[in-house]
């Protein structure tokens, strides 16, 4: 498996604030990475960093091998990278159609059909406003948008949040669908810990800005004691 994304040492954070240190990650092409920890513990930052959207301090990262530490998001982005925030982006006075074709950056219209496809109550709505979508809706179109881009590496941000369990079933299935397909490799940060350990075969827990555990997600999953510590849910969710 080749590498895809290879971040060394990496000290990021806002301005005058650090809020990451030394962080090493590695994940290989078509690869899928859990990133859970509490709240504000730089998990986001972590992802911010990444695309770009946060300011780097020292350290590197590198997509492919090429050192993209200076790119700016635009070029991240066009080099593959897609980043679906934690705040769903979409946009709430456009249709779910007219969100998707923001989406498209050049592509033919009949690539929406890809996004119909995984995700069917898109296609239903796809005429209906972005504010009339429930919340697993528009992460749903949030996604999908991104998708779009074809990014090669995508950085999901608690996609589950506030989500009830049964659209998290199907936002999970959705992205088992497409990494599957697509092949695509995924950092996923979630705070429902047993999804993301489910959907992860890695996991890596971050406490005030620092990895503190790496490991098989299997093994992580039966770690309640190392959960309640680091998560503080015991996998709860
Ligand atoms: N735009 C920002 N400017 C300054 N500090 C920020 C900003 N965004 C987040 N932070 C701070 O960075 C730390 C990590 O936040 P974040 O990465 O959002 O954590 P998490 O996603 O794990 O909840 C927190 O202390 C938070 O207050
Ligand atoms: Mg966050």
């Amino acid at each position: 498996m080749t590498e895809l994304l290879h971040i060394e040492n990496l000290t990021a954070g806002y301005g005058a604030i650090q809020v990451l240190q030394s962080i090493n990650l590695s994940l290989t092409s078509g690869g899928r990475l859990a990133l859970i920890g509490r709240n504000g513990v730089g998990k986001t930052t972590l992802l911010k960093a990444v695309m770009g959207l946060a300011d780097m301090k020292g350290g590197q990262i590198k997509l492919d091998g090429l050192d993209i530490s200076k790119w700016s998001v635009r070029e991240r982005a066009n080099a593959g990278i897609g980043y679906v925030p934690q705040t769903r982006d979409i946009f709430p006075s456009l249709t779910v159609e007219e969100n998707l074709l923001a989406g498209l950056k050049g592509r033919p219209r009949s690539a929406l059909e890809e996004a119909y496809a995984l995700f069917p109550r898109l296609a239903e709505r796809r005429n209906n406003g972005g504010q009339q979508l429930s919340g697993g809706e528009q992460q749903m179109l949030s996604v999908a948008r991104t998708l779009l881009g074809q990014p090669r590496l995508l950085l999901l941000d608690e996609p589950l949040e506030g989500l009830a369990p049964i659209i998290c079933i199907e936002l999970m299935r959705a992205f088992e669908l497409l990494a599957q397909e697509t092949g695509v490799a995924v950092l996923l940060v979630e705070q429902k810990v047993e999804n993301a350990l489910r959907f992860a075969p890695r996991a890596m827990v971050l406490e005030r800005g620092e990895v503190v555990h790496e490991s098989d997600s299997a093994a992580l999953t039966l770690r309640k004691d190392l959960l309640e510590r680091f998560v503080g849910v015991a996998g709860a969710h």
